[in-house]
């Protein structure tokens, strides 16, 4: 499933955000990549250590805490901190997939990528090309958000970035483990979520929500893993 999370941060935020980043050191973006993702992967990163990467990370992090979407979505167990790129004229990433396993540089930390997360921090308008390309069952998926949305997709896709022709593109990207590895799986809990909330506008506290939120609290129980 690929869905987009809206208004991550807002605009007030992605301008302050923007401010500390772009003074931040950029390095060349093959810093974290693998070895087939980094024959293809032509941009900038700010380095995982640099202060200005962990302020803005520590806000994203933060506010998606808070977002009732994203934890329906992603039922997350570890967030990876966020990291940053910048994709200036002539810059490009092509078809790759995202490593299966990444270690949190400096601390023994590993998580299993299950989610891949890309929040844009420049408006669409502000740069040619630059879309995020998801090869999903229905075929690709061409993603340019509003700066401050974040699309949130399984980390077993096959993507790419198109050149960025004028302009530069900043964004945000890490990965998540939920809770719930299979994609299938989470689609399901995320759909009788929705359905969920949907009857409890209806109709609050009506009978067949209680039973149906027994159900979502049973299929969780289920499929969920803590470690
Ligand atoms: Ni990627």
């Amino acid at each position: 499933m690929l869905i987009t999370i809206p208004s991550v941060l807002d605009a007030h935020e992605v301008t302050e955000a923007r401010s500390i980043l772009d003074a931040a050191t950029w390095v060349d973006g093959k810093v974290t990549a693998g070895v087939q993702s980094a024959s293809v992967k032509h941009n900038q990163q700010v380095a995982e250590t640099d202060p200005a990467a962990r302020q803005v990370g520590d806000w994203i992090i933060k506010r998606l805490e808070q977002h009732p979407l994203f934890i329906s979505a992603a039922l997350p167990l570890k967030v990876f901190p966020p990291l940053f790129n910048r994709y200036g004229e002539g810059h490009t990433f092509g078809t790759h997939v995202d490593n299966a396993i990444r270690q949190i540089t400096g601390t023994p930390y590993r998580i299993r990528t299950d989610l891949s997360a890309t929040l844009f921090l420049s408006e669409p308008d502000t740069y040619d090309g630059g879309e995020l390309c998801i090869e999903d069952t229905y075929g690709t998926q061409r993603v340019k958000l509003p700066a401050g949305d974040m699309v949130l997709y399984p980390a077993t896709s096959l993507h790419y970035v198109t050149p960025v022709t004028k302009g530069v593109r900043v964004a945000s990207f890490f990965w998540m483990q939920s809770m719930i590895r299979d994609d299938a799986q989470r689609t399901i809990l995320f759909d009788l979520d929705a359905t969920i909330q949907l009857m409890n506008q209806d109709q609050p506290h009506s009978e067949h929500a209680i039973r149906l939120t027994g159900i979502y609290h049973n299929l969780l129980r289920q499929w969920v893993e803590m470690g």
